[in-house]
């Protein structure tokens, strides 16, 4: 088993991983020894799949309350039946939740552990790629409004990561190609190394070959650790980890939070930012075109049809990462190295929207 440890300003813990490691959890939870009662969060087609493996590995009762794990359900509402579910069953403040499954169960376990009694432990065990390299450390919870995504939330670090490899044997092709898009993200904004593992092991990573996921998996982690130790609120450089969302989180805004996956969009964003950087004069042709290929070889991204570069515009001007309406945005320099903040022409975001197909099309077209 690897320890990876987060030492964020708010709380240090540790991110577990390792093969087999969901048989686990309950001795692992209940060794952090503070909780009365442990409740498990998680999405019935997770549960399926999971759910006894770590019910099992607890020594007491550890019942489970499951909602629908859909982007489209990372909403106030289900936060809501979720507390009145605890408030129903008797949880105190010494209660702990324990989180199993993707983005969505984490995002929404952990903003109902950050508000329900004004906060209860938490433990998240991701199950998808994405979930274990980014979206289970560093402790942003929330929920979507129709209005944005993520505009309700709270930075709330768990206590615990329990992270096992064989649950990504069982994920779809498309959850899985979702988190790859997270990977690249991370190589793109700071390590060219993994960017290069990830541009040679491809095929192996497409296979899901343990060893080399497993690399992936380590070193994102690592990456994603440092950073939320040196910025847990998003003050400065944790704004590189949104390297790729200000489109990302428009197109799923614009889609009702139906067509994409969070990855996909986000593999949409960064082929964008790409096109925008080059656009500025601030990344060079050649790197641009290793990043849009590397996206392109994951596999097939949901088309754009029908939606608006206006439309799109309009949302990311109200999205969080703007400030005072200016949209600081994130941009590759090179491989391994973004600038923040960074102010874009309103009509070069829209040139670069409608050129995004194309280009994808093209970079596909030459793996
Ligand atoms: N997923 C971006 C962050 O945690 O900051």
């Amino acid at each position: 088993m690897q320890r990876i440890p987060v030492r964020a300003p708010s709380g240090n813990y540790l991110v577990c991983c390792g093969r087999g490691i969901c048989a686990r959890v309950g001795p692992l939870v209940e060794g952090l020894g503070d909780a009365d009662r442990i409740f498990l969060l998680s999405s019935p087609r997770v549960w399926a799949r999971w759910g006894q493996t770590v019910a099992k590995s607890f020594r007491g009762a550890a019942p489970e309350i499951l909602f629908d794990d859909r982007e489209s359900s990372k909403n106030l509402g289900t936060v809501e039946r979720i507390c009145r579910a605890l408030a129903k069953a008797g949880a105190d403040r010494r209660t702990l939740l324990v989180a199993i499954g993707g983005g969505v169960v984490g995002d929404v376990a952990g903003f109902v552990a950050a508000s329900y009694q004004r906060g209860v432990g938490l433990v998240h065990v991701p199950t998808t790629l994405l979930a274990q390299i980014d979206s289970a450390i560093g402790g942003k919870t929330g929920v979507n409004l129709p209005e944005g995504k993520n505009l309700v939330g709270a930075f709330y670090q768990p206590q615990l990561v329990v992270s096992d490899p064989e649950t990504l044997r069982t994920l779809s092709a498309r959850q899985y190609r979702a988190g790859l898009y997270e990977a690249i993200k991370y190589g793109v904004l700071g390590d060219a190394g993994l960017f290069r593992f990830v541009e040679h092991r491809m095929p192996e990573l497409l296979r899901r070959d343990s060893t080399a996921v497993g690399r992936v998996v380590a070193r994102c982690v690592r990456i994603k650790a440092e950073i939320v130790r040196r910025d847990e609120r998003e003050r400065g450089l944790r704004e590189s980890l949104n390297l790729g969302h200000t489109i990302g989180h428009a197109l799923e805004a614009a889609t009702n939070y139906r067509r994409f996956l969070h990855g996909e969009a986000v593999g949409w964003g960064m082929l964008g930012a790409t096109l925008i950087s080059v656009g500025l004069g601030r990344l060079d042709e050649r790197e641009a075109g290793r990043i849009a290929r590397l996206i392109a070889r994951v596999g097939p991204l949901p088309p754009l049809r029908g939606i608006s570069p206006g439309r799109l515009l309009r949302i990311m001007r109200r999205d969080k990462k703007s400030r005072a309406s200016r949209i600081g945005w994130v941009m590759p320099r090179g491989i391994g190295r973004v600038e923040l903040q960074v102010a874009v022409p309103e009509a070069l975001v829209a040139k670069a929207l409608r050129e995004l197909p194309r280009l994808y099309e093209q970079a596909r077209e030459r793996p």
